[in-house]
């Protein structure tokens, strides 16, 4: 088995849903808190897979996490546990510390407890792979080259803060005790099940409900968008393949102005479904307040596991875009169920009492 943290969420979910995919895929344990972001509709179609197990708990909890371990032996572990919300870790950051860095340093403990306690070739064949940002390395001027592995880690808001820390407690944990452990840094994801308070998502539903569609700023700040299938490739890529201790920036090439983003969306908006009154989405773009300190530029060069490990992007922004656009469209149940929130209602009925 392969022990899963935040498979619930967006790219833990769509993870998971690619792992089991595959007829030989070993089974998941999917260790999940059930924040707001959690979401099990996200797994709905597992609910008869034997493979998956969903473990509602947290990777802080140190009495549930070493049981997990040492009842199922997992051969690895994928940590996507966080809090990953730019916008709410700067209106309340405890959160991110709490999940990001203490809950990574006692994923941490444990896991090298219970790999401690391994035959020699179990041990060998063990992997910790640690899911990280891109927004660990800071902010690039227009014509700063795109992040390379070693970029120094330059974080601004509370939450690349929050990643980088975990990102130093995981490669401390490999320099000193010969942990066996794997980092990747991702770009921006989008694709299906991404939760509505990030701009792609957002600004789909906003725009099919006739709402304004927020533009932070000048909307001129740069991302390097990839699509959530392609990062979770990367990822089976280096836990397969990575050498232990390294870094793996993960990047699709594709950097994008946000308005460029929101116009791309209302453009293919217009043409799935057309506005009842024949205008444009795009009339619906509202300029607001700016994001406090807002970094400005993003980039990744993933030349390092395109040429070590041979992986590259199936989906161009072109593709990609389209794609979530009408999987937003052709799934109206889930779109219903995390605008009203019943999505929740699970939780409430599982947990009363
Ligand atoms: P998400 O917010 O959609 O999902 C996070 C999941 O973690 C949720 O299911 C939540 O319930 C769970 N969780 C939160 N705290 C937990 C805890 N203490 N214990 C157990 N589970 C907990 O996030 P996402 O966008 O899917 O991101 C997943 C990972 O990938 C994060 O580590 C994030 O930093 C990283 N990442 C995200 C992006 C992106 O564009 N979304 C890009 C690069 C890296
Ligand atoms: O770079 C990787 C990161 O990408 C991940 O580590 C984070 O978990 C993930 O949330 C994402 O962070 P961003 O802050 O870049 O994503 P978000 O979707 O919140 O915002 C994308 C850009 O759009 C950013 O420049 C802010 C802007 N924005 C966002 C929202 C929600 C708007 O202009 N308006 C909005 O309403």
């Amino acid at each position: 088995m392969i022990l899963v943290t935040g498979g619930a969420g967006f790219i833990g979910a769509n993870f998971v849903l690619g792992w089991l995919s595959s007829s030989e895929a070993e089974g998941v344990i999917n260790l999940d808190k059930l924040t707001y972001a959690g979401n099990l509709a996200n797994l709905q179609s597992l609910k008869v897979d034997p493979r998956h197990m969903l473990v509602h708990g947290d990777i802080g909890d140190k009495g549930l996490v070493s049981n997990l371990l040492s009842k199922y032996r997992p051969r690895a572990i994928v940590n996507f546990a966080a809090e990953s919300h730019v916008d709410r870790s700067i209106h309340g950051p405890a959160e991110f510390i709490q999940t990001n860095i203490i809950g990574t340093f006692n994923l941490l403990e444990c896991a090298r407890e219970y790999w401690a306690s391994l035959r020699d070739s179990e041990k060998e064949e063990f992997r910790f792979h640690h899911v990280s940002t891109d927004e660990v390395y800071g902010s690039l001027a227009p014509s700063d080259p795109a992040f390379k592995e070693s970029n120094p880690y330059e974080p601004n808001s509370p939450y690349s803060a929050s990643k980088a820390a975990s990102d130093h407690l995981v490669r401390a944990w490999f320099h000193t005790y010969g942990f066996p452990v794997v980092t990747t840094n991702c770009s921006n994801n989008y694709g299906p099940y991404h939760f509505p308070e990030k701009l792609i998502p957002l600004v789909i539903l906003n725009a099919l409900n006739g709402k304004p569609l927020p533009i932070y700023g000048d909307g001129q700040q740069i991302r390097d968008w990839l699509f959530v299938g392609d990062h979770c490739s990367a990822i089976r890529e280096v836990l397969a393949k990575g050498r232990l201790g390294e870094t793996y920036n993960i990047g699709g090439w594709n950097e994008k102005a946000n308005l460029e983003v929101v116009n791309a969306i209302c453009a293919i908006l217009d043409e799935l479904k057309p506005r009842a009154d024949g205008k444009s989405y795009a009339d619906q773009i509202t300029f607001v307040k700016d994001r406090p300190g807002h970094d400005r530029r993003y980039a990744i060069d993933a030349s390092k596991i395109e040429e070590e490990l041979g992986w590259r992007p199936a989906e161009t922004f072109d593709t990609g875009i389209r794609k979530t656009v009408q999987w937003y469209l052709d799934n109206p149940d889930w779109v219903q169920g995390v605008v009203t929130g019943s999505y929740r209602d699970w939780l409430e009925k599982q947990y009363h009492n």
